[in-house]
Protein backbone atom coordinates (compact mmCIF):
# COMPACT_ATOMS: atom_id res chain seq x y z
CA UNK A 1 0.00 0.00 0.00
CA UNK A 2 1.43 3.26 -0.46
CA UNK A 3 3.85 5.08 2.09
CA UNK A 4 3.05 7.24 5.15
CA UNK A 5 -0.12 5.50 5.91
CA UNK A 6 -2.01 7.12 3.38
CA UNK A 7 -4.76 5.16 2.16
CA UNK A 8 -4.80 5.43 -1.65
CA UNK A 9 -6.74 8.17 -3.01
CA UNK A 10 -8.45 9.79 -5.78
CA UNK A 11 -5.03 11.79 -6.19
CA UNK A 12 -3.12 8.39 -6.73
CA UNK A 13 -5.24 7.75 -9.98
CA UNK A 14 -2.59 9.55 -11.80
CA UNK A 15 0.90 7.61 -9.67
CA UNK A 16 2.65 5.80 -11.73
CA UNK A 17 4.85 2.63 -10.89
CA UNK A 18 3.70 1.35 -8.13
CA UNK A 19 3.07 -2.02 -7.05
CA UNK A 20 -0.49 -1.88 -7.46
CA UNK A 21 -0.98 0.22 -10.35
CA UNK A 22 -3.36 -2.46 -11.88
CA UNK A 23 -5.74 -1.97 -8.97
CA UNK A 24 -5.68 1.44 -9.21
CA UNK A 25 -6.09 1.61 -13.09
CA UNK A 26 -9.28 -0.72 -11.93
CA UNK A 27 -10.59 1.58 -9.26
CA UNK A 28 -10.31 4.54 -11.64
CA UNK A 29 -11.80 2.73 -14.68
CA UNK A 30 -14.68 2.07 -11.58
CA UNK A 31 -15.23 5.95 -11.18
CA UNK A 32 -14.82 7.10 -14.52
CA UNK A 33 -17.76 4.20 -15.22
CA UNK A 34 -20.00 5.50 -12.18
CA UNK A 35 -19.73 9.03 -13.96
CA UNK A 36 -20.34 7.80 -17.18
CA UNK A 37 -23.26 5.49 -16.03
CA UNK A 38 -25.08 7.94 -13.53
CA UNK A 39 -24.78 10.56 -15.84
CA UNK A 40 -26.68 8.07 -18.66
CA UNK A 41 -29.05 7.91 -15.90
CA UNK A 42 -29.52 11.54 -15.08
CA UNK A 43 -29.71 12.47 -18.47
CA UNK A 44 -31.24 9.38 -20.59
CA UNK A 45 -28.60 8.31 -22.51
CA UNK A 46 -27.46 5.34 -23.77
CA UNK A 47 -30.29 3.14 -23.84
CA UNK A 48 -31.59 3.98 -20.82
CA UNK A 49 -34.79 5.77 -21.55
CA UNK A 50 -37.43 8.07 -19.78
CA UNK A 51 -40.49 7.39 -20.59
CA UNK A 52 -42.07 11.04 -20.39
CA UNK A 53 -45.47 9.62 -19.28
CA UNK A 54 -43.50 8.67 -15.38
CA UNK A 55 -42.41 11.90 -14.80
CA UNK A 56 -44.21 13.68 -12.64
CA UNK A 57 -42.60 17.19 -12.37
CA UNK A 58 -44.08 18.28 -8.64
CA UNK A 59 -43.20 15.79 -7.06
CA UNK A 60 -40.03 14.68 -9.10
CA UNK A 61 -40.84 10.67 -9.65
CA UNK A 62 -38.57 10.22 -12.65
CA UNK A 63 -38.79 6.02 -13.82
CA UNK A 64 -35.93 4.48 -16.05
CA UNK A 65 -37.83 1.95 -18.21
CA UNK A 66 -35.37 -0.90 -19.25
CA UNK A 67 -35.83 -2.12 -22.73
CA UNK A 68 -34.36 -5.40 -23.61
CA UNK A 69 -30.27 -3.12 -24.19
CA UNK A 70 -31.05 -1.44 -21.26
CA UNK A 71 -30.75 -4.75 -19.45
CA UNK A 72 -26.49 -4.40 -19.34
CA UNK A 73 -26.67 -0.70 -18.88
CA UNK A 74 -28.68 -1.49 -15.59
CA UNK A 75 -26.66 -4.60 -14.62
CA UNK A 76 -23.66 -2.62 -14.61
CA UNK A 77 -25.28 0.58 -12.24
CA UNK A 78 -25.59 -2.47 -10.15
CA UNK A 79 -22.12 -3.59 -10.15
CA UNK A 80 -20.73 0.13 -10.10
CA UNK A 81 -22.82 1.22 -7.30
CA UNK A 82 -21.80 -1.87 -5.44
CA UNK A 83 -25.50 -1.86 -3.74
CA UNK A 84 -26.44 -5.07 -5.05
CA UNK A 85 -29.38 -4.95 -2.19
CA UNK A 86 -31.04 -2.05 -4.40
CA UNK A 87 -30.81 -3.96 -7.43
CA UNK A 88 -32.55 -6.59 -6.19
CA UNK A 89 -35.49 -6.05 -8.28
CA UNK A 90 -33.86 -6.66 -11.45
CA UNK A 91 -34.66 -10.34 -12.47
CA UNK A 92 -30.85 -10.44 -13.77
CA UNK A 93 -29.99 -10.94 -9.66
CA UNK A 94 -32.40 -14.06 -9.05
CA UNK A 95 -32.25 -17.69 -10.08
CA UNK A 96 -33.48 -18.12 -13.31
CA UNK A 97 -36.45 -20.15 -11.81
CA UNK A 98 -37.33 -21.46 -8.11
CA UNK A 99 -36.75 -24.32 -7.29
CA UNK A 100 -38.54 -27.17 -7.94
CA UNK A 101 -40.22 -29.28 -5.65
CA UNK A 102 -39.45 -32.76 -4.22
CA UNK A 103 -42.08 -35.72 -5.54
CA UNK A 104 -42.83 -36.15 -1.64
CA UNK A 105 -43.30 -32.64 -1.23
CA UNK A 106 -46.36 -31.51 0.99
CA UNK A 107 -48.50 -28.87 -1.40
CA UNK A 108 -49.78 -25.99 0.60
CA UNK A 109 -52.83 -24.80 -1.78
CA UNK A 110 -54.27 -23.80 0.98
CA UNK A 111 -53.23 -19.44 0.46
CA UNK A 112 -54.29 -18.02 -2.42
CA UNK A 113 -50.33 -16.90 -3.20
CA UNK A 114 -50.45 -15.99 -6.88
CA UNK A 115 -47.22 -17.20 -7.88
CA UNK A 116 -48.55 -18.91 -11.27
CA UNK A 117 -47.78 -15.70 -13.09
CA UNK A 118 -44.45 -15.66 -12.32
CA UNK A 119 -43.42 -16.43 -15.40
CA UNK A 120 -45.08 -14.24 -17.39
CA UNK A 121 -43.52 -11.53 -15.78
CA UNK A 122 -40.16 -12.87 -16.04
CA UNK A 123 -39.91 -13.35 -19.77
CA UNK A 124 -38.83 -10.48 -22.26
CA UNK A 125 -42.56 -8.90 -22.13
CA UNK A 126 -42.74 -9.54 -18.16
CA UNK A 127 -39.98 -6.99 -18.37
CA UNK A 128 -41.23 -4.42 -19.40
CA UNK A 129 -42.90 -4.20 -15.97
CA UNK A 130 -39.56 -4.26 -14.58
CA UNK A 131 -39.28 -0.87 -12.12
CA UNK A 132 -35.95 0.90 -10.94
CA UNK A 133 -36.42 3.50 -8.65
CA UNK A 134 -32.75 5.61 -7.81
CA UNK A 135 -32.33 5.92 -3.73
CA UNK A 136 -33.17 9.81 -3.69
CA UNK A 137 -37.19 9.43 -5.20
CA UNK A 138 -40.23 9.21 -3.80
CA UNK A 139 -39.33 10.26 -0.05
CA UNK A 140 -41.58 12.53 0.65
CA UNK A 141 -44.95 11.08 2.50
CA UNK A 142 -47.04 12.98 0.45
CA UNK A 143 -47.56 13.06 -3.80
CA UNK A 144 -48.27 16.01 -5.29
CA UNK A 145 -51.82 15.22 -7.16
CA UNK A 146 -53.80 17.36 -9.64
CA UNK A 147 -56.59 19.41 -7.68
CA UNK A 148 -59.55 17.54 -6.39
CA UNK A 149 -57.66 13.88 -5.53
CA UNK A 150 -58.81 13.35 -2.11
CA UNK A 151 -56.61 10.65 -1.58
CA UNK A 152 -53.35 12.87 -0.78
CA UNK A 153 -50.34 9.56 -0.96
CA UNK A 154 -51.78 8.64 -3.99
CA UNK A 155 -48.82 8.72 -6.70
CA UNK A 156 -50.71 10.39 -9.88
CA UNK A 157 -48.72 7.33 -11.89
CA UNK A 158 -50.49 5.11 -10.51
CA UNK A 159 -54.22 6.92 -10.62
CA UNK A 160 -53.51 7.72 -14.40
CA UNK A 161 -52.72 3.87 -15.10
CA UNK A 162 -56.02 2.25 -12.80
CA UNK A 163 -58.11 4.56 -14.50
CA UNK A 164 -56.65 3.64 -17.47
CA UNK A 165 -56.56 -0.40 -17.20
CA UNK A 166 -60.46 -0.39 -15.95
CA UNK A 167 -60.85 1.51 -19.41
CA UNK A 168 -59.16 -1.49 -21.03
CA UNK A 169 -60.87 -4.23 -19.59
CA UNK A 170 -64.26 -2.37 -18.73
CA UNK A 171 -64.62 -4.28 -15.58
CA UNK A 172 -65.70 -1.22 -13.80
CA UNK A 173 -66.58 2.45 -14.16
CA UNK A 174 -63.23 4.71 -13.18
CA UNK A 175 -64.00 7.62 -14.80
CA UNK A 176 -62.82 11.00 -13.36
CA UNK A 177 -65.77 11.44 -11.41
CA UNK A 178 -64.90 8.19 -9.31
CA UNK A 179 -62.33 8.96 -6.63
CA UNK A 180 -59.35 6.80 -6.37
CA UNK A 181 -58.11 5.47 -2.94
CA UNK A 182 -54.88 3.43 -2.33
CA UNK A 183 -54.20 0.93 0.11
CA UNK A 184 -51.70 -1.71 1.17
CA UNK A 185 -54.05 -4.29 -0.25
CA UNK A 186 -57.56 -4.19 -0.35
CA UNK A 187 -57.22 -5.52 2.86
CA UNK A 188 -56.72 -2.20 4.42
CA UNK A 189 -59.20 -0.61 1.82
CA UNK A 190 -61.75 -2.89 2.99
CA UNK A 191 -61.10 -1.57 6.98
CA UNK A 192 -60.92 1.87 5.88
CA UNK A 193 -64.43 1.00 4.19
CA UNK A 194 -65.90 -0.34 7.19
CA UNK A 195 -64.08 2.74 8.96
CA UNK A 196 -66.30 5.12 6.75
CA UNK A 197 -69.70 3.64 6.42
CA UNK A 198 -70.21 3.38 9.97
CA UNK A 199 -71.22 6.25 11.81
CA UNK A 200 -69.19 6.78 15.04
CA UNK A 201 -71.86 7.56 17.41
CA UNK A 202 -74.68 5.26 16.91
CA UNK A 203 -76.11 3.06 20.11
CA UNK A 204 -74.88 -0.14 18.70
CA UNK A 205 -72.14 -1.37 16.14
CA UNK A 206 -72.79 -1.67 12.47
CA UNK A 207 -73.97 -5.02 11.07
CA UNK A 208 -70.76 -6.71 8.76
CA UNK A 209 -72.49 -9.38 6.42
CA UNK A 210 -71.58 -11.53 3.45
CA UNK A 211 -72.99 -14.31 1.89
CA UNK A 212 -71.65 -17.75 2.75
CA UNK A 213 -69.24 -19.19 1.78
CA UNK A 214 -67.57 -15.78 2.40
CA UNK A 215 -64.05 -14.82 2.17
CA UNK A 216 -62.41 -16.25 5.40
CA UNK A 217 -60.77 -13.22 6.40
CA UNK A 218 -64.03 -11.20 6.39
CA UNK A 219 -64.29 -12.11 10.06
CA UNK A 220 -61.34 -12.12 11.36
CA UNK A 221 -60.16 -8.48 9.74
CA UNK A 222 -63.63 -7.11 11.12
CA UNK A 223 -63.43 -8.14 14.69
CA UNK A 224 -60.06 -8.55 15.54
CA UNK A 225 -59.66 -4.74 16.83
CA UNK A 226 -63.13 -5.53 18.44
CA UNK A 227 -64.25 -2.29 17.15
CA UNK A 228 -67.19 -0.10 19.02
CA UNK A 229 -68.43 1.00 15.35
CA UNK A 230 -68.84 -2.33 13.48
CA UNK A 231 -68.83 -5.81 14.21
CA UNK A 232 -68.89 -9.03 12.09
CA UNK A 233 -72.33 -10.64 11.82
CA UNK A 234 -72.12 -13.64 9.83
CA UNK A 235 -74.07 -14.98 6.56
CA UNK A 236 -75.80 -12.52 4.77
CA UNK A 237 -78.80 -14.82 3.80
CA UNK A 238 -79.47 -15.36 7.08
CA UNK A 239 -79.20 -11.98 8.13
CA UNK A 240 -81.64 -10.99 5.38
CA UNK A 241 -84.41 -13.49 7.21
CA UNK A 242 -84.44 -11.02 10.47
CA UNK A 243 -87.22 -9.33 10.08
CA UNK A 244 -86.07 -5.53 8.96
CA UNK A 245 -87.34 -3.70 11.70
CA UNK A 246 -84.52 -5.79 14.34
CA UNK A 247 -82.12 -5.83 11.71
CA UNK A 248 -80.47 -2.22 12.83
CA UNK A 249 -77.96 -0.72 9.90
CA UNK A 250 -75.60 -3.27 8.32
CA UNK A 251 -72.96 -3.06 5.66
CA UNK A 252 -73.05 -6.34 2.80
CA UNK A 253 -69.92 -7.25 1.58
CA UNK A 254 -70.51 -8.69 -2.01
CA UNK A 255 -67.66 -10.58 -3.34
CA UNK A 256 -67.65 -10.89 -6.99
CA UNK A 257 -66.55 -13.24 -8.61
CA UNK A 258 -66.64 -14.92 -4.91
CA UNK A 259 -64.08 -16.49 -2.62
CA UNK A 260 -63.85 -18.97 -2.19
CA UNK A 261 -66.60 -20.54 -4.81
CA UNK A 262 -66.20 -18.24 -8.06
CA UNK A 263 -69.67 -17.24 -8.84
CA UNK A 264 -70.47 -14.23 -10.02
CA UNK A 265 -72.89 -12.58 -7.18
CA UNK A 266 -75.35 -9.80 -6.27
CA UNK A 267 -76.26 -8.31 -3.03
CA UNK A 268 -78.55 -10.58 -0.85
CA UNK A 269 -79.84 -8.36 1.98
CA UNK A 270 -83.12 -7.08 0.56
CA UNK A 271 -84.01 -3.83 0.81
CA UNK A 272 -81.97 -0.35 0.61
CA UNK A 273 -81.27 0.47 4.21
CA UNK A 274 -77.33 -1.18 3.67
CA UNK A 275 -74.22 -0.41 2.19
CA UNK A 276 -72.99 -1.99 -0.34
CA UNK A 277 -69.30 -2.86 0.00
CA UNK A 278 -67.85 -4.60 -4.06
CA UNK A 279 -65.33 -6.96 -3.35
CA UNK A 280 -63.91 -7.27 -6.75
CA UNK A 281 -60.32 -8.86 -6.57
CA UNK A 282 -61.29 -11.42 -9.11
CA UNK A 283 -63.48 -9.38 -11.79
CA UNK A 284 -60.72 -9.75 -14.24
CA UNK A 285 -60.78 -11.41 -17.63
CA UNK A 286 -58.48 -14.59 -16.35
CA UNK A 287 -60.74 -15.42 -14.26
CA UNK A 288 -64.43 -14.51 -15.01
CA UNK A 289 -66.11 -13.17 -18.39
CA UNK A 290 -66.53 -9.64 -18.18
CA UNK A 291 -70.36 -9.43 -18.70
CA UNK A 292 -70.83 -5.51 -17.85
CA UNK A 293 -68.84 -1.90 -16.25
CA UNK A 294 -69.64 -2.75 -12.21
CA UNK A 295 -70.64 0.74 -11.27
CA UNK A 296 -71.36 0.13 -7.39
CA UNK A 297 -70.33 3.44 -4.64
CA UNK A 298 -67.66 1.62 -3.26
CA UNK A 299 -65.54 -1.25 -5.41
CA UNK A 300 -62.34 -3.07 -4.43
CA UNK A 301 -59.56 -4.38 -6.33
CA UNK A 302 -56.35 -5.56 -5.59
CA UNK A 303 -52.56 -6.54 -7.47
CA UNK A 304 -52.31 -9.14 -5.60
CA UNK A 305 -55.09 -10.78 -7.89
CA UNK A 306 -55.02 -9.00 -10.89
CA UNK A 307 -51.21 -8.89 -11.67
CA UNK A 308 -50.60 -11.29 -9.45
CA UNK A 309 -48.27 -9.18 -7.64
CA UNK A 310 -49.05 -9.63 -4.09
CA UNK A 311 -46.34 -8.45 -2.25
CA UNK A 312 -46.54 -5.12 -3.57
CA UNK A 313 -49.52 -5.19 -1.20
CA UNK A 314 -50.92 -2.94 -3.37
CA UNK A 315 -54.86 -2.25 -3.69
CA UNK A 316 -57.17 0.58 -4.78
CA UNK A 317 -61.03 1.84 -4.18
CA UNK A 318 -63.05 3.49 -6.93
CA UNK A 319 -65.69 5.32 -4.55
CA UNK A 320 -68.48 7.19 -5.94
CA UNK A 321 -68.95 9.95 -2.89
CA UNK A 322 -66.38 12.14 -1.83
CA UNK A 323 -66.88 12.28 1.83
CA UNK A 324 -66.90 8.46 1.88
CA UNK A 325 -63.22 8.78 0.16
CA UNK A 326 -62.17 11.51 2.48
CA UNK A 327 -63.04 9.52 5.42
CA UNK A 328 -61.26 6.11 4.07
CA UNK A 329 -58.42 8.20 2.87
CA UNK A 330 -58.50 9.44 6.99
CA UNK A 331 -58.51 5.97 7.99
CA UNK A 332 -55.26 4.99 6.39
CA UNK A 333 -53.38 8.14 7.03
CA UNK A 334 -54.22 7.34 10.64
CA UNK A 335 -53.40 3.75 10.08
CA UNK A 336 -50.10 4.21 8.27
CA UNK A 337 -49.73 7.50 7.34
CA UNK A 338 -50.24 6.66 3.50
CA UNK A 339 -49.33 4.13 1.51
CA UNK A 340 -45.64 2.53 -0.06
CA UNK A 341 -44.56 5.03 -2.54
CA UNK A 342 -42.55 2.29 -3.98
CA UNK A 343 -44.71 -0.11 -4.12
CA UNK A 344 -47.12 2.40 -5.86
CA UNK A 345 -45.26 3.52 -8.62
CA UNK A 346 -44.15 -0.45 -9.56
CA UNK A 347 -47.74 -1.37 -9.50
CA UNK A 348 -48.15 1.87 -12.25
CA UNK A 349 -45.70 0.48 -13.92
CA UNK A 350 -47.34 -3.30 -14.06
CA UNK A 351 -50.69 -2.18 -14.86
CA UNK A 352 -49.36 0.33 -17.50
CA UNK A 353 -47.34 -2.71 -19.12
CA UNK A 354 -50.26 -4.65 -19.50
CA UNK A 355 -52.02 -1.93 -21.09
CA UNK A 356 -48.97 -0.63 -23.48
CA UNK A 357 -49.48 -4.03 -24.61
CA UNK A 358 -52.95 -4.22 -25.58
CA UNK A 359 -52.18 -0.79 -27.56
CA UNK A 360 -49.34 -2.52 -29.36
CA UNK A 361 -51.37 -3.35 -32.51
CA UNK A 362 -48.22 -6.09 -33.77
CA UNK A 363 -48.35 -7.08 -30.43
CA UNK A 364 -49.06 -11.34 -30.54
CA UNK A 365 -51.14 -12.94 -27.85
CA UNK A 366 -48.54 -14.07 -26.14
CA UNK A 367 -47.39 -10.67 -24.75
CA UNK A 368 -51.03 -9.53 -23.79
CA UNK A 369 -51.08 -10.24 -20.34
CA UNK A 370 -54.67 -11.42 -19.75
CA UNK A 371 -54.98 -14.15 -22.57
CA UNK A 372 -51.52 -15.15 -21.49
CA UNK A 373 -53.00 -16.04 -17.78
CA UNK A 374 -56.73 -16.70 -19.15
CA UNK A 375 -54.94 -19.76 -20.89
CA UNK A 376 -52.99 -20.72 -18.03
CA UNK A 377 -55.95 -21.26 -15.86
CA UNK A 378 -58.20 -22.73 -18.23
CA UNK A 379 -55.59 -25.45 -18.96
CA UNK A 380 -55.60 -25.24 -15.05
CA UNK A 381 -59.36 -26.04 -14.81
CA UNK A 382 -59.16 -28.50 -17.57
CA UNK A 383 -56.80 -30.82 -15.60
CA UNK A 384 -57.90 -31.04 -12.04
CA UNK A 385 -61.47 -31.27 -14.27
CA UNK A 386 -59.96 -34.30 -16.16
CA UNK A 387 -57.84 -35.79 -13.13
CA UNK A 388 -60.98 -36.31 -11.32
CA UNK A 389 -63.67 -37.17 -13.31
CA UNK A 390 -63.17 -40.34 -13.96
CA UNK A 391 -63.26 -41.45 -10.00
CA UNK A 392 -66.07 -39.42 -8.75
CA UNK A 393 -65.07 -38.52 -4.94
CA UNK A 394 -64.38 -34.77 -5.83
CA UNK A 395 -66.91 -32.62 -7.60
CA UNK A 396 -66.21 -29.20 -8.70
CA UNK A 397 -68.70 -26.16 -9.30
CA UNK A 398 -70.22 -25.40 -13.02
CA UNK A 399 -69.72 -22.57 -14.73
CA UNK A 400 -72.24 -21.09 -17.00
CA UNK A 401 -71.05 -19.93 -20.44
CA UNK A 402 -70.81 -16.01 -20.72
CA UNK A 403 -69.89 -13.44 -23.39
CA UNK A 404 -66.94 -11.75 -22.21
CA UNK A 405 -66.89 -7.86 -23.59
CA UNK A 406 -63.56 -7.49 -23.14
CA UNK A 407 -62.29 -10.93 -25.29
CA UNK A 408 -65.09 -10.56 -27.62
CA UNK A 409 -66.63 -13.76 -27.32
CA UNK A 410 -67.84 -16.37 -25.24
CA UNK A 411 -66.21 -18.10 -22.30
CA UNK A 412 -66.17 -19.46 -19.16
CA UNK A 413 -65.35 -18.83 -15.45
CA UNK A 414 -61.44 -19.99 -14.61
CA UNK A 415 -61.40 -18.89 -10.42
CA UNK A 416 -58.29 -18.55 -8.85
CA UNK A 417 -59.73 -21.47 -6.39
CA UNK A 418 -61.44 -24.53 -6.85
CA UNK A 419 -64.66 -24.77 -4.32
CA UNK A 420 -64.36 -28.64 -3.65
CA UNK A 421 -66.46 -31.09 -2.27
CA UNK A 422 -65.42 -34.81 -1.34
CA UNK A 423 -68.23 -36.61 -2.22
CA UNK A 424 -67.03 -40.23 -0.50
CA UNK A 425 -69.60 -40.59 2.25
CA UNK A 426 -67.22 -41.91 4.44
CA UNK A 427 -65.36 -38.48 4.37
CA UNK A 428 -66.44 -35.71 6.94
CA UNK A 429 -63.50 -33.75 6.54
CA UNK A 430 -62.27 -33.32 3.54
CA UNK A 431 -59.19 -31.30 4.03
CA UNK A 432 -58.26 -33.17 6.95
CA UNK A 433 -58.56 -36.12 4.00
CA UNK A 434 -56.46 -33.77 1.59
CA UNK A 435 -53.82 -33.17 4.50
CA UNK A 436 -53.37 -36.73 4.75
CA UNK A 437 -52.39 -37.01 1.49
CA UNK A 438 -50.22 -34.15 0.97
CA UNK A 439 -52.43 -31.41 0.36
CA UNK A 440 -53.06 -28.66 2.27
CA UNK A 441 -56.31 -26.70 1.67
CA UNK A 442 -58.73 -24.49 3.54
CA UNK A 443 -61.92 -26.29 5.00
CA UNK A 444 -64.80 -24.91 4.26
CA UNK A 445 -65.64 -24.03 8.13
CA UNK A 446 -63.56 -21.40 7.36
CA UNK A 447 -66.21 -19.97 4.95
CA UNK A 448 -69.30 -20.49 7.09
CA UNK A 449 -70.28 -24.06 5.41
CA UNK A 450 -69.76 -27.79 5.80
CA UNK A 451 -66.56 -29.15 6.20
CA UNK A 452 -67.35 -31.35 3.21
CA UNK A 453 -65.72 -28.57 1.15
CA UNK A 454 -62.25 -27.16 0.99
CA UNK A 455 -60.80 -24.76 -0.90
CA UNK A 456 -58.22 -25.26 -3.15
CA UNK A 457 -55.93 -22.58 -4.34
CA UNK A 458 -55.36 -22.59 -8.53
CA UNK A 459 -52.36 -20.36 -8.24
CA UNK A 460 -49.27 -21.83 -7.18
CA UNK A 461 -46.26 -22.50 -9.44
CA UNK A 462 -46.43 -25.44 -11.95
CA UNK A 463 -43.92 -27.40 -10.08
CA UNK A 464 -46.69 -27.37 -7.21
CA UNK A 465 -49.97 -27.82 -9.47
CA UNK A 466 -49.05 -30.53 -11.51
CA UNK A 467 -47.91 -32.66 -8.46
CA UNK A 468 -51.29 -31.51 -7.14
CA UNK A 469 -53.11 -33.09 -10.20
CA UNK A 470 -50.87 -36.03 -10.13
CA UNK A 471 -52.07 -36.88 -6.33
CA UNK A 472 -56.01 -36.02 -7.27
CA UNK A 473 -55.96 -38.36 -9.86
CA UNK A 474 -55.23 -41.53 -7.77
CA UNK A 475 -57.46 -40.75 -4.60
C1 LIG B 1 -61.92 -11.58 -2.10
C2 LIG B 1 -60.61 -11.05 -1.60
N1 LIG B 1 -60.54 -9.80 -1.20
C3 LIG B 1 -59.37 -9.30 -0.74
C4 LIG B 1 -58.24 -10.05 -0.67
C5 LIG B 1 -56.98 -9.47 -0.09
O1 LIG B 1 -56.26 -8.84 -1.05
P1 LIG B 1 -54.92 -8.04 -0.69
O2 LIG B 1 -53.78 -8.97 -0.95
O3 LIG B 1 -54.93 -6.90 -1.65
O4 LIG B 1 -54.99 -7.57 0.71
C6 LIG B 1 -58.27 -11.37 -1.08
C7 LIG B 1 -57.06 -12.20 -1.00
O5 LIG B 1 -57.07 -13.40 -1.09
C8 LIG B 1 -59.49 -11.88 -1.55
O6 LIG B 1 -59.58 -13.16 -1.94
Amino acid sequence: MGSGGKSPSVRGCGHKGVANMGGRYLVCLSLVMNVVLLTSLVYGRGHVRKKGREMVAGNQICLQERDGSGEEEHAKFCRAAGKASSCNNSSSSLPASPAKLPSDAIINLDHGDPKLFEAFWRDAVGKRGDTFIPGWQAMSYFSTNAAGTVCWFLEPSLEQEVRRLHRLVGNAEAAADRHVVVGTGSTQLFQAALYALSPPDAPHPVSVVSAAPFYSSYPLVTDYLKSGIYKWAGDAYAFNEIPRHERGPYIELVTSPNNPDGFKREQVVEGNDGKLVYDLAYYWPQYSPIISSIDADIMLFTASKSTGHAGTRIGWALVKDKEVARKMTKFIELNTIGVSKDSQIRTAKILGAISDAYERETAPESEKFFHYSRDLMRQRWKSLRDAIEFRGRFSLPEFPTEFCNFFGEEGSSYPAFAWAKCEAEEVDDCAAYLKANGILTRSGKHFGVDPKYVRISMMDRDDAFNLFIERMSKL
